[in-house]
């Protein structure tokens, strides 16, 4: 069995999660799902990062312990992921002894390899960003770009990773598309912009300036610095040991894809990689490089209260579960782009898509079976008419998927019942029947019901809930989510008696315009 192993980026615990967090852990999840329809053994990580300076300055404004307020924010994170039926294998967290104790080894290895070196270094440090700027990245008011506040300038002596080292294998790796792991490719250029500036990373801090994080080993003056201790994670969580790695590691190392935020792409594109090519480890795969989302097309911040979360969403437009949301999330963008969430896109999206295309369709499909054959499919209504067009679409979004185009291959699902709509009103099955003409309207009603019972398997990565009951619609047994791709054929929809009246029953129901508020604020 092929495995498949993803991860998400670790979410600062600084803060409870919002919806830039769980448009990530979504997108992730909805590929792991279609992996897994694939066949393929999926691995999936995610996790959060607990360790820094902002955690240590915001528990400190709140008198409680760093600890203390992981523990708390941690929790939200882990109930958003239940609540948005992330279905992930382990969430990693990395004040975890395990996590810390394979960090500190990490470092030692480096460190005994000559890859880590102790410098004095004077640099200007913006603690938003948790790292040290060059000069030239500044705005032109010498602050940050993305916190928009003056770096601090800092003296120190530090450990430091010789980034440098492996500037020019990695450029070369990038370089050749054979070897290149950035997804989507528009990314490219830019790494390999930032790769020609690189300097040594500094790697730890003295307890002085952060206290909150992983020893040093052998010098309790310092702390291991965020991103050596934060990227490990993808490894750490598998067992990974710099002597003994675990079977775990070896069955799913190295990662199939990273699913991360364009902000942190040079962290993984350069950061990550570099260390992992010092401590001997393959690269991962792919790394998947999403955008942002911003609300009313204004970026999410604290101090103009517009950062929402799901949960306020879900609350809001009373939904009893999580597929809408999702649905409108994970095509809010095509991939790498930035998406946008608003209450009116969010509720036209998923009423045209979801309640309107394929609900309605299914609904009165099925009224017709009832209608004119009494609820019955029978073998000489087998018709090919939309054997291509569904074929056709299952190819494509294992193509998309394999592209990690997920907003893209939505797409293609609804254009399909697009397609099994204009197929009904073109052949006007309650014309035929009216006519007489029996044999011609079961036909068209086969059609699109087998089509149907495409669109609840492709779907189920989105909307796993409303794909169960297109399923139990269409009186098929067991979980859609079990069915495996390579499984499905057209012309082996269930036959039989399949639909009654009174079992009949929308799969999902339009959004109440009059529902949205702006009470969905955090
Ligand atoms: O960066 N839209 O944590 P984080 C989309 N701990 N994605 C967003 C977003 C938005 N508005 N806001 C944040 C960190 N994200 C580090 C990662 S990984 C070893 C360490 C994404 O909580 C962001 O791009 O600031 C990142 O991938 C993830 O959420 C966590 O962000
Ligand atoms: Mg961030």
């Amino acid at each position: 069995m092929k495995k498949y192993y993803l991860t998400t980026a670790i979410d600062y615990v600084n803060g409870a999660p919002h919806i830039g967090h769980a448009y990530e852990k979504i997108l992730t999840d909805v590929i792991a799902r279609h992996r897994k329809q694939r066949g393929e053994d999926v691995y999936f990580l995610t996790g959060t990062d607990e360790h820094g300076i902002k955690i240590q300055k915001t528990a400190a404004e709140r008198g409680i312990t760093p600890q203390q307020m992981c523990d708390e924010n941690a929790a939200k994170f882990e109930q958003n992921w239940k609540e948005l039926e992330i279905d992930y294998n382990q969430l990693i967290r990395t004040t975890s002894l395990e996590h810390t104790q394979i960090v500190q080894k990490i470092f030692k290895k480096l460190l005994e390899n000559g890859d880590i070196y102790k410098h004095s270094y004077t640099g200007l440090y913006c603690a938003g960003c948790e790292s040290f700027l060059n000069p030239r990245d500044l705005d032109e008011n010498g602050c940050c770009p993305d916190h928009k506040k003056k770096p601090e300038e800092v003296t120190e002596e530090n450990y430091f990773f010789k980034l440098t080292k492996y500037k020019d294998k990695i450029i070369e790796i990038i370089k050749n598309d054979e070897t290149n792991f950035i997804r989507p490719d528009f990314r490219r250029a830019e790494v390999l912009n930032q790769l020609e500036n690189i300097e040594d990373i500094s790697v730890s801090r003295s307890v002085d300036s952060v206290s909150w994080g992983i020893p040093v080993p052998g010098d309790e003056s310092q702390v291991i610095y965020v991103w050596i201790d934060a990227l490990s994670n993808y490894i750490t969580a598998l067992g990974y040991d710099t002597e003994n790695p675990s079977e775990n590691f070896k069955k799913y190392w190295p990662a199939d894809v990273q699913v991360i935020g364009k902000d942190i792409l040079k962290f993984h594109s350069i950061y990550w990689i570099a260390i992992l090519m010092a401590l001997g480890v393959e690269l991962p795969k792919n790394l998947l490089a999403h955008g942002w989302i911003t609300i009313d097309e204004t970026k999410m911040s604290k101090s103009l209260g517009n950062v929402i979360s799901s949960k306020s969403v879900m609350d809001e437009f009373e939904l009893e579960h999580p597929d809408a949301f999702r649905y409108f999330m994970v095509t809010a963008a095509p991939i790498g782009k930035d998406g946008n969430y608003s209450d009116d896109d969010f509720k036209e999206k998923v009423n045209a898509h979801i309640a309107n295309n394929i609900g309605n369709l299914l609904n009165r499909t099925l009224n017709m079976l009832v209608k004119y054959f009494d609820g019955n499919l029978e073998q000489d209504f087998i018709s090919n008419d939309l054997k291509s067009a569904a074929t056709d679409t299952l190819d494509d979004i294992k193509t998309k998927f394999d592209k990690f185009e997920v907003a893209e291959a939505a797409q293609s699902i609804v254009n399909l019942a697009d397609t099994a709509n204009k197929y009904v009103n073109d052949t006007a099955p309650w014309s035929l029947a009216k006519e007489g003409k029996m044999q011609e309207c079961a036909k068209v009603l086969y059609n699109v019901l087998e089509t149907m019972r495409y669109i609840a398997i492709m779907l189920s990565p989105y909307c796993p809930n409303i794909s169960q009951k297109i399923w139990e619609q269409l009186s098929l047994e067991g979980n859609v989510a079990d069915f495996k791709l390579d499984e499905l054929n057209w012309g082996e929809m269930k036959l039989g008696k399949i639909a009654e009246k009174s079992t009949i029953s929308p799969v999902f129901l339009r959004l109440d315009s009059e529902i949205a508020g702006d009470k969905k604020k955090c």
